[in-house]
């Protein structure tokens, strides 16, 4: 039988479970390199907050990080950093269909956990950029700043749709919080998967102004959000070329983020632990 014999309801069977499994590899990707970046925080900053050895999480370059007699700054950074580790745990979690499938309770607590923690992470890193200066240049900050932004409205969206047991709404939004929570990991996965890319930094500075700095600012979140549509469009569509077309797309996001968490591994995290 030739290819274009196929029925067409058979071809959009197929299609579905490629743009499923295509999903399904890059979270695989996505969740061993938010691994990386959790163990990273944890044998980073936990080890020592935990000793009491507050001025040694200046080991690694930091914009601010601790400043002797900044009580208020110190505390705000420790519970940042922290918080960081369990809401990009709680994130992935929620994302597990069999693991929300086995235990509904504590997908609910999880997702209370997440979007409660995402909305303090939110507050409290625009207070430390706002309040304490943190930040390289002001398109960086504006960058980060509409990040939270995004963070607030969609979790807010994500909880008020499940309290309304809206749960298609609820999944939609749920995924976009995901994304822009995500926004801060996938920042570095984007920086040192660029550079990996060229084998050397192009287009960046110091001050995180250069022309990719911007570009990667911005669409940590907005690319993500923007991949992150298609797949619902292709989701959504009766036909199997929109979704292969996406599932091409997806595959080559989750080899950037392999590459990226390779070199973030390599450059930004192994090198201070
Ligand atoms: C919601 C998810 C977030 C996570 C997982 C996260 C994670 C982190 C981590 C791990 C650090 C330590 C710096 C490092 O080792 O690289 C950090 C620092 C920081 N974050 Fe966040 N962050 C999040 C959201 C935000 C947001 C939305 C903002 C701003 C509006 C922000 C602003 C900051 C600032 C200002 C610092 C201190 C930088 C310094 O003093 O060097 N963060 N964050």
């Amino acid at each position: 039988m030739s290819s274009n014999e196929i029925p067409a309801r058979e071809a959009s069977v197929d299609a579905r479970s490629v743009l499923r499994w295509a999903a399904t590899i890059w979270f695989a990707a996505a969740a061993l390199g938010q691994a990386a970046f959790i163990y990273f925080i944890l044998a980073f900053y936990g080890t020592r907050t935990a000793s009491g050895r507050f001025a040694a999480w200046n080991d690694k370059p930091l914009i601010t990080g601790y400043v002797q007699d900044d009580h208020a700054g110190n505390a705000m950074f420790a519970a940042h950093v922290l918080l960081a580790a369990v809401v990009t745990l709680a994130g992935l979690a929620q994302l597990v269909p069999a693991l929300r499938r086995a235990a509904p309770a504590l997908h609910r607590w999880t997702g209370r956990t997440f979007l409660v923690v995402a909305c303090f992470l939110a507050l409290g890193g625009a207070w430390m950029t706002i309040a304490r200066g943190s930040y390289l240049s002001v398109v960086s900050a504006v960058a980060i700043a509409l990040d939270a932004v995004l963070i607030l409205v969609f979790a807010v969206l994500a909880w008020r749709a499940a309290l309304a047991r809206r749960f298609d709404q609820h999944r939609r939004w749920a995924m976009r919080a995901f994304m822009v929570v995500s926004g801060v990991w996938f920042l570095r996965v984007g920086l040192m998967g660029w550079v990996v890319l060229n084998g050397r930094p192009v287009g960046m500075t110091h001050r995180m102004d250069g022309p990719a700095d911007i570009v990667l600012v911005f669409g940590s979140y907005l690319i993500p959000l923007a991949i992150l549509e298609l797949y619902f469009a292709a989701e959504r569509s009766a036909r199997p070329a929109p979704k292969l077309a996406v599932s091409v797309l997806i595959l080559a996001s989750a080899a950037y983020v392999a590459v990226g968490t390779l070199g973030a591994i390599m450059m930004m995290w192994g090198p201070y632990l």
